[in-house]
């Protein structure tokens, strides 16, 4: 019902042999985060505040274009139970009309050439009728965009139903095709002038589209294409 952060007891129980497909889900969290260590407003019973336990068999490297895979479960679902066109902003946020409606956080425990276990973390702003003022111009909620309420429980079981099958396709067939969709829903992927801050380092340009490994590519001014890691993109 409440919980400090349902990463945390996600990676609780995962270090204690918590089997692929454990699913923390809390009515409110007094701890949530966000990329960045940032805080995630976590309201009680408004909001869809979950954490899944995955253990692929995969290198870590690969890990990060996993975010995009949830993104785009995330995306269909949202707009599947809203009925509201969502956009991806890379790598990790679910957009409505420029503001941002949910995020993922994935938190990774590895040894050198084996991911351990992945912590996948989606936080969705669903019923919220009242954003906090500091984040106001940024974040939004469905209920706010739809004009009325979203069922949490419908949302998570279609959050959880495309992403069991993306998640089965990227095991099985890799990234490449999951990127391609992530580029037709994203708005932020290809010819979207942008901003690009990764602590100190900002890159500004045009965006290129993504390699297959899932990394953000930005035509700099003077032509230079630019390969983004990681970053926080904000429209330029
Ligand atoms: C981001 O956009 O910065 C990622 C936000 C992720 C928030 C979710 S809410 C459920 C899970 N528990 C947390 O403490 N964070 C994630």
């Amino acid at each position: 019902y409440s919980i400090d952060s349902t990463m945390s007891e996600a990676s609780r129980l995962a270090a204690k042999g918590a089997p692929e497909g454990t699913l923390i889900v809390a009515e409110e969290q007094t701890s949530g985060r966000g990329r960045f260590g940032r805080h995630w407003h976590s309201e009680r019973a408004t909001g869809l505040y979950c954490t899944l336990v995955l253990r692929p068999s995969v290198p870590p490297a690969v890990a990060p274009v996993l975010t995009l895979v949830v993104g785009v479960a995330l995306a269909e679902a949202i707009q599947d139970v809203s009925q509201i066109a969502v956009d991806l902003r890379w790598p990790n946020d679910a957009m409505i009309h420029e503001k941002k409606c949910a995020g993922i956080l994935i938190e990774m425990t590895a040894e050198p050439l084996r991911v351990s276990h992945l912590l996948v973390g989606i936080g969705i702003n669903v019923n919220t009728r009242q954003i906090p003022a500091e984040l106001a111009e940024e974040a939004t909620s469905l209920l706010l965009q739809a004009g009325h309420a979203v069922s949490r429980l419908e949302l998570l079981i279609s959050v959880l139903k495309r992403l069991e099958h993306y998640y089965n396709r990227f095991l099985e067939h890799g990234a490449a095709d999951l990127i391609k969709r992530f580029e037709e829903i994203s708005s932020y992927a290809r010819g979207r002038r942008v901003r690009v801050a990764d602590g100190a380092n900002v890159v500004s340009g045009v965006t290129e589209g993504l390699t297959p490994e899932g990394i953000l590519l930005i035509r700099r001014e003077d032509g230079r294409i630019e390969k983004v890691l990681a970053g926080q993109v904000r429209a330029a």
